[in-house]
């Protein structure tokens, strides 16, 4: 069954324990969160604050998506905040080994991210080092984006590489554009886990929306 994270910049922050709730009920693996520069990606979300009231009130595990240039500077921001796990773009720093021990040495499992056009060969030295390789298929920056379909392609090519070399135990995640009605189309690629902003918090009733895609996740 995949593994669902919803994305907490698309809840409503005027309901947002009630949205963590709802999630937490539809059975969430995770909670996605989207940190933004306005810099390597247009936008600002939120940052260590919020992260901090998040972790107070919820068991589920956080996984920062630092959407961020000079990661290696922003990132102590987070590590300390009982976060499971963060991410850092490869796009956005010419020291990913760096970045990578830095998150592992803090205790916090490290991905790293590819946008849609960053081929899966920027990898190639890092990959024993990570525990998750977070596939974007959207551009990052905006919610409500349809996913790429080459870049889902490109996530299940990374899996079944993964497979191929015995390394399967490095989660391969997806995110942007996923909604209930092409669960099937990208858990039919193998990937363990998705990341669903609006497909989940748009929803009327959001823990069976959950519910929903894990269950068409195994068609
Ligand atoms: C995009 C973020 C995503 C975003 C997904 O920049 O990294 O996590 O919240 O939103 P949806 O699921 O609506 O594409
Ligand atoms: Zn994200």
């Amino acid at each position: 069954m995949i593994k669902v994270a919803p994305s907490v910049m698309c809840a409503d922050y005027m309901r947002l324990g009630e949205h963590i709730r709802a999630v937490e009920e539809g059975g969430a693996d995770w909670l996605h969160l989207d940190v933004m520069d306005g810099h390597f990606v247009p936008g600002f979300t939120f940052g260590a604050d919020l992260i901090k009231q998040l972790r107070a009130v919820t068991h589920l595990p956080l996984d920062v998506h630092l959407m961020s240039d000079r990661p290696l500077e922003h990132m102590h921001d987070y590590l300390g905040l009982g976060i499971d796990m963060l991410t850092v773009h490869a796009e956005a720093t010419y020291d990913l080994f760096r970045c990578v021990a830095t998150v592992k040495r803090a205790g916090v499992r490290a991905g790293v991210a590819l946008n849609p056009a960053t081929p899966l060969s920027v990898l190639e030295d890092i990959l024993p080092e990570l525990d998750c390789v977070l596939i974007m298929t959207v551009a990052p920056g905006f919610i409500g984006q349809s996913l790429i379909p080459s870049a889902l392609k490109k996530a299940g090519t990374l899996v079944r590489e993964l497979k191929n070399n015995n390394m399967n135990h490095i989660q391969v995640v997806v995110d942007g554009g996923v909604k209930i009605h092409n669960i099937e189309q990208i858990a039919a690629q193998g990937i363990d886990g998705v990341v669903s902003g609006t497909g989940v918090f748009q929803l009327e009733d959001i823990p069976s929306g959950i519910r929903e895609m894990k269950r068409r996740s195994l068609h």
